[in-house]
């Protein structure tokens, strides 16, 4: 049975993108498979991982594109060119514009290292959002997957997952533990996406 394609958008490590890309091939999404994975940074570390998994990568960097539309234009096309339904942000710290939303609707998801709707939103994003949790005094943090609207951080709710925050943490030290819970439930997100959407491609190719 053909693959329901995954695209997967990075700015940096891509720990999570590894997650998703191994977590398809163990069979703990079946019917997806990742395709792509585009980054908007030349040094990203996911792409050292894309290479070693054998995934296809590639760069596209906004400034060498006349407006943020035609970015998004640009990625989307190339995902469409391999099929791919599903788009995952993992670690993509740019926000995505209206039309890239157009052409997902509803099939977009991302990962963000807090317990939305708090620490959410412009500037709260890796470290920043773990400093900010340890400033505040917080007993606990954790992680999110959402659909993705066009708010930043924003959008409908699929998944997430608590820790603890420990005295004495580090950002480092939380983010360390949130992490370990991302790479967990961000496939389990995935996988009743790419469930719904065999499920309709099927119904579709039904004569
Ligand atoms: C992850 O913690 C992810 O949740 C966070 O960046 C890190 C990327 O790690 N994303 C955001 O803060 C988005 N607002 P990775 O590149 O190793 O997956």
């Amino acid at each position: 049975m053909p693959k329901i394609g995954i695209g997967v958008l990075v700015s940096g490590g891509g720990s999570n993108f590894q997650a998703l890309a191994e977590a398809a091939r163990k069979g703990e999404i079946p019917g997806g498979e990742v395709r792509l994975v585009v980054s908007n940074r030349p040094g990203a570390g996911a792409l050292v991982r894309a290479k070693a998994l054998e995934v296809e990568a590639l760069v596209f960097e906004p400034k060498d594109f006349a407006s943020r539309a035609a970015y998004y234009e640009r990625i989307g096309d190339e995902f469409k060119k391999r099929s791919v339904r599903l788009v995952c942000l993992a670690g993509f710290l740019m926000k995505v514009e209206p039309n890239f939303i157009r052409m997902f609707p509803g099939r977009i998801l991302n990962i963000h290292p807090a317990l939305l709707p708090r620490y959410g939103g412009k500037g709260m994003y890796g470290r920043f959002v773990h400093e900010a949790v340890i400033k505040s005094g917080d007993a606990e943090s954790g992680c999110t997957v959402h659909v993705v609207d066009e708010e930043f951080d924003h959008g409908p709710i699929l998944r997430q997952a608590r820790v603890p925050v420990l005295p004495g943490d580090t950002p480092e030290s939380l983010a360390a533990r949130v992490l370990v819970e991302e790479h967990r439930i961000y496939p389990t997100a995935v996988k009743p996406m790419i469930e719904k959407l065999l499920a309709t491609t099927n119904e579709e190719t039904v004569p």
